[in-house]
């Protein structure tokens, strides 16, 4: 199906809230992110209710904010793309209602959107990456929600290649970094902190090591950094920055591990793609940088963190294989990449 005009993209999964036009071509006619990080930043994580009632009062607005800015009326729209699944469940309902009642309204296309196909497609979005990467590649998610690999080998053709068997990556990051008594999300200032540390002076585990498969857990790094919090009682700024380091450094060496056993796993592989908050993490970069032959692809971190161009660009590439929804589509929670349609 030839698409002819923008296509307005809506995120509200999580906790941030976001809206963007992109031309049937890819380009970004305009994008806005609304970051909900202070709101819950005093509860130490993502709060569903506040998240929910957040999204409901600055969606309709953002979404108003991006079709002005492109010039575009929303008769005018080739379709709408609303993030549908997974994520919190009262975030998707506004998402998806807003989208779907847009699209009734003006008698257009409606896509749900899986939100990890959105970041599963990224690198194939024209002007976000060097030079846009050809089918098949290996994702890396690698966010505070996900943390997964995934053979992406086509739109709608996914295979995911393994998966945490406990929390997320950037959660480990943030509970550690509570450990250390820094403030929610603490990844960045885990990272921070990291640099005046001597990632060799603790002995921490690395998670699956050299085990078959790219499956990931956390939550054995996180116990043995609370076991060395306890054991060193109050504990000292070098205290503090060698065990950011060790963290930091285990969580990097076993990613590379992961990334090298997932490229045995998808042969014609033709790069490693990186997304989700941790990818900003500079030793995380390096280390998947000399994991394997493939070369890494990181989004800029606009990008690579939640966003609504992500939706946009999922909805373009369904649209143009004749992939729209029904309006009776319901929101999905939990939504595995590996059950998407690709015709
Ligand atoms: O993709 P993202 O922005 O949002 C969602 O998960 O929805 O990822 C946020 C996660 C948080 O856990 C945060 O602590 C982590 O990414 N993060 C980092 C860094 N920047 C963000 N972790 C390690 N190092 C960083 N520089
Ligand atoms: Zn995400």
């Amino acid at each position: 199906m030839t698409l002819r005009a923008p296509v307005l993209g809506l995120e509200a999964s999580c906790d941030e809230t976001a809206a963007a036009v992109l031309a049937p071509d890819g380009r970004i006619l305009a994008e806005v992110v609304l970051s909900q990080t202070a709101e819950h930043a005093r509860f130490g994580g993502v709060v569903p209710e506040i998240a929910a009632r957040a999204h409901l009062t600055h969606l309709p607005g953002l979404a108003r904010q991006v079709l002005a800015e492109a010039g575009v009326a929303p008769h005018e729209l080739g379709g709408v793309a609303a993030t549908s699944g997974p994520g919190l469940i009262g975030g998707l309902i506004v998402a998806a209602s807003f989208g779907k009642g847009l699209a009734l309204a003006h008698g257009l296309p409606f896509v749900a959107v899986n939100h990890l196909e959105g970041h599963a497609l990224t690198a194939t979005l024209p002007g976000a990456v060097t030079s846009p990467v050809a089918f098949p590649y290996l994702l890396l998610l690698l966010s505070g929600g996900h943390c997964q690999c995934v053979a992406v080998e086509g739109v709608g053709q996914y295979r995911r290649l393994g998966t945490t068997l406990d929390d997320a990556v950037g959660e480990a990051f943030d509970k550690a970094a509570k450990l250390l008594g820094l403030p929610w999300p603490g990844g960045p200032a885990l990272e921070q902190l990291a640099k005046a540390g001597d990632p060799r002076r603790f002995a921490l585990p690395r998670p699956l090591l050299g085990r078959a498969g790219c499956d990931f857990s956390w939550s054995g790094l996180k116990t043995a950094v609370a076991h060395q919090v306890a054991k060193l009682g109050t504990l000292t700024e070098q205290d503090r920055a060698d065990l950011a380091a060790g963290f930091q450094a285990a969580v990097a060496v076993t990613l590379a591990d992961r990334a090298r056993h997932a490229a045995a796993m998808l042969p014609g592989a033709t790069a490693l793609v990186v997304a989700g908050g941790v990818a900003a993490n500079q030793a995380v970069r390096a280390a998947l940088a000399g994991a394997c032959a493939l070369p890494l692809v990181a989004p800029p971190l606009r990008l690579c963190t939640d966003n609504a161009v992500m939706i946009a660009w999922a909805g373009i590439e369904r649209l143009r294989r004749g992939l729209a929804d029904p309006l009776d589509h319901a929101p999905r929670p939990r939504w595995p990449l590996d059950e998407m349609r690709a015709t």
